[in-house]
């Protein structure tokens, strides 16, 4: 059985470590989430086998990590501080705030009220920079990673030599004052990016735009979402951001509705041509074949790794027969799961203690691993189950004389018997998949 309700995963995130309220003991934060031991690990891991898909096995694509506090100018450029606004009301008499779009009635969905006009409210963060709190010293808090990337396309390209096409990545964190945040972590005001800003000739934006689309979606299938939670969803024109041109959703079926995982976005040359008339400087990229300058067009494929984080944990759940009773499995995939292998002694006394401990250290050096000597055999899986742990090994007396463990798989539950001397070669051949 799949998630039935969003409050099972958040109630699953809390009890195991992988998603907290933040600032808990002060009466939380809204919108505001802490990652645990295992959310921190599960995320790492999301974004690590983006990178390594979208950047360290590719030829085409390089990397960046560029500032969170960048120079007002760019969002004055990029058209954020004119036009990165949802439309909000509010109602007259409860004083709740509403995204204006989002609602389907005129009247307050909680009490009724009327509401007063809609006003436009720029979502991008303020603070100062500096200890004077004046005008001139205003600087916002990044609503997008994507323009670090823009204004270091030049430096970029001339240090990497890349020629088009080809594309930088970007992961970090951004910032938007949502008016309506929530659903956990699917909505926050912080949250992290993994974008892709993708640099072409325009007369080749269409063939990769298709490229991207298809190869987005095909990702979040190689790393286990069940192809029916997914849709690829283009956006109507009435939809697409100021910047784009064409823009289509991979949505994945969370338990509210197919909502966004991801944009890839048709950003034409919008971006660097508005930096260029704003700075002075020339973005163009000279083709060597041709000895021809232009503009290079963006293909944007757009990820939210606390996005990816939430489908992943969804999609893993399930409720299962295990002998008489249920049991909860996280089915991540072998490269996302918080902890690759547990080891557990059958009993927590010497010498079975010592020998599950040594094959631990040794382990541990090529995987993440778990020790765990509390409770009976059966409490110790189901533990694991809950926080998708693919392999769990327990040394019994036995062992000491064949030097064999016994490898539970956490999918089919079937135990097999290996020699301990085979174990890496198993795990790598497992795991690393
Ligand atoms: N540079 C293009 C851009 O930022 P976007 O569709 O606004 O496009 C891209 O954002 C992705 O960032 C979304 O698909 C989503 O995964 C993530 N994201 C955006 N706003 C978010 C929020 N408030 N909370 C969590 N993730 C968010």
């Amino acid at each position: 059985m799949a998630v039935k309700d969003m409050q099972t995963i958040v109630s699953l995130a809390k009890r195991r470590g992988f998603i907290f309220q933040s600032s808990e003991i002060y009466g939380g934060i809204n919108s505001c989430w802490d990652y645990g031991p295992y959310g921190v690990a599960l995320k790492k891991n999301v974004k690590d086998a983006w990178w390594q898909d979208n950047v360290l096995r590719r030829q085409d694509m390089t990397g960046l990590d560029s500032s969170i506090l960048m120079s007002p100018q760019i969002w004055q450029a990029s058209g954020h501080l004119s036009n990165f606004s949802d439309p909000m009301v509010d109602c007259k008499k409860c004083k709740l705030r509403y995204r204006e779009d989002t609602l389907e009635s005129k009247t307050c969905p909680a009490c009724g009220g009327e509401f007063t006009e809609s006003r436009q409210f720029n979502l991008m963060f303020k603070t100062f920079m500096g200890p004077v709190e004046d005008d001139a010293n205003i600087i916002y808090l990044r609503p997008e990673t994507a323009q670090g990337i823009f204004v270091n396309f030049k430096n970029v390209q001339q240090t990497s030599r890349k020629k088009l096409p080809f594309g930088i990545a970007q992961i970090g964190k951004s910032f938007r004052n949502e008016i309506t945040p929530g659903n956990f972590t699917f909505r926050t005001r912080e949250f992290e990016q993994m974008e892709i800003e993708f640099f072409v000739n325009p007369e080749q934006a269409d063939e990769f735009y298709e490229y991207w689309k298809n190869e987005r979606f095909d990702w979040y299938k190689r790393f286990g979402i069940k192809p029916e939670n997914l849709q690829l969803r283009e956006h109507d024109n009435d939809e697409l951001a100021h910047y784009a041109r064409g823009c289509a959703d991979v949505e994945y079926k969370f338990p509210f509705g197919f909502s966004e995982l991801e944009g890839i976005a048709n950003r034409t040359d919008f971006d660097l041509n508005k930096h260029m008339e704003s700075s002075g400087r020339d973005l163009t990229y000279l083709d060597p074949q041709t000895n021809k300058k232009f503009i290079p067009y963006v293909i944007e494929p757009s990820a939210g790794a606390d996005r990816a984080t939430l489908a992943f944990l969804i999609d893993a759940y399930n409720e299962e027969p295990d002998g008489d009773e249920n049991r909860v499995v996280l089915k991540f995939h072998p490269r996302l799961a918080p902890v690759k292998v547990a080891i557990f002694p059958l009993m927590k006394k010497p010498p079975l203690k010592e020998f599950a401990q040594k094959l631990n250290s040794d382990l541990i050096k090529r995987f993440v691993c778990e020790y765990d000597e509390v409770g009976s055999i059966g409490k110790r899986y189901r533990r694991q189950d809950e926080i998708g742990t693919p392999y769990c090994i327990t040394v019994d007396f036995d062992s000491l004389e064949d030097n064999a463990v016994t490898i539970r798989n956490r999918d089919t539950m079937q135990q097999e018997r290996i020699n301990t001397s085979s174990l890496i070669e198993y795990l790598d051949k497992n795991l690393n998949i």
